[in-house]
């Protein structure tokens, strides 16, 4: 097999700001990613939503970048083809699928990662649509097949949520979830903190790049519920989906001069406990570790003999993510050379 001689044949479809950022990386990491692990990627194609390419023998990543970048699309790259399904015609291990979170219908992403699992290829995914609405299925189709579906840039960008409650708190039940995992709320609730309003304070996020490209999917809960969706199946075996998770945004939250003085703030949180899923805006104590300043998530998982563990850490950002993707790949490397099975 291709990958146990150390070559790991990529399709990445999706060329936005995390994409561009995982291409970027994967250059700049190759030599450590060979000389440390044996890991040789190859992206043998690659979609933006306006184009295709491929090239079997590994498609110039550089060369792509700068076409990418100077003329906003893929259209016109040599390499471009028509009329090809990449994810099911092209032969490679594995799927990197980044496109934008859809939560209404999880497409496109849930059937690029439908038609990966049909051919036979692992997928490494940011997109936290696909999971939101269907984590319970994936995952059990994926396992069915033998085969790794990949996760851990759809929560917290590059902090490691997910790898930490999986692996530093393995073989204990993880009793609650309680987080703040939306870094564009969390900077808006800062922000008015110190006197912003809420549309000076959105309007500052999404030129930070922190907002989706439907902010409103930050703003009224909908990402974080996503996230938690992912975090409760993952760490506490729940079963759920989106629809599973009471949801309210922070649109009309007022932070006031009491609450302030009284040593109280807002902030958006995402909780999973017996009592069910929700994401609400609450009154917290500004000491709480939860807390947290700017675009940062902060998540405490409490595990039923260790009590609380808070990580806290960079939620949001095209390189953080393209991080967690590119560790991915480390995992399923790993995984694939007959090393223990990865998350
Ligand atoms: N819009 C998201 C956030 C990006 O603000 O946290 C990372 O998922």
């Amino acid at each position: 097999m291709l990958s146990l001689v150390g070559k790991m044949r990529i399709i990445l479809i999706g060329l936005g700001v995390v994409g561009q950022a995982f291409l970027e990386l994967l250059e700049l990491e190759k030599t450590d990613l060979y000389g440390k692990y044996g890991l040789h990627p190859v992206v043998v194609a690659a979609a933006d939503s306006s184009s295709m390419v491929y090239n079997p023998r590994g498609l110039d990543v550089p060369s792509l970048l700068r076409h990418k970048r100077s003329r906003g699309t893929l259209r016109g790259y040599p390499d471009e083809v028509l009329d090809i399904d990449l994810v099911r015609d092209v032969d490679a291990e594995v799927v990197v699928e980044v496109t934008p979170s859809n939560f209404k219908t999880g497409e496109p992403g849930i059937s690029h990662i439908r038609a990966a699992l049909q051919t036979g290829k692992h997928v490494i995914t940011a997109n936290k649509g696909p999971l939101a609405i269907e984590m319970p299925a994936l995952v059990e189709m994926f396992q069915h097949k033998g085969l790794r579906l990949l996760f851990s840039g759809t929560v917290g960008g590059g902090t490691p949520f997910l790898r930490f409650v999986g692996k530093c708190l393995s073989g204990e039940r993880i009793v609650s979830i309680r987080g703040v995992v939306n870094g564009t709320t969390n900077y808006i609730l800062n922000r008015m903190e110190e006197g912003k309003s809420f549309q000076e304070a959105l309007r500052e996020a999404q030129e930070k790049g922190y907002a989706e490209a439907d902010p409103s999917n930050d703003v009224d809960g909908w990402d974080s519920a996503a996230k938690l969706v992912i975090l409760s199946n993952w760490a506490m075996d729940l079963g759920v989906t989106l629809k599973d998770v009471s949801v309210r945004g922070i649109r009309g939250v007022e932070i006031t001069e009491d609450m302030l003085s009284r040593g109280k703030t807002v902030r958006l949180i995402a909780s999973a406990d017996e009592s069910g899923l929700r994401v609400q805006p609450e009154e917290i104590d500004k000491r709480d570790p939860l807390v947290v300043p700017g675009a940062l998530n902060a998540v405490s998982f409490t595990a039923e003999i260790s009590g609380r563990h808070t990580l806290i850490g960079k939620g949001a950002g095209g390189r953080e993510t393209a991080a967690a993707l590119i560790r991915d790949l480390v995992e399923l490397k790993l995984y694939l050379g007959g090393a223990e099975p990865c998350s």
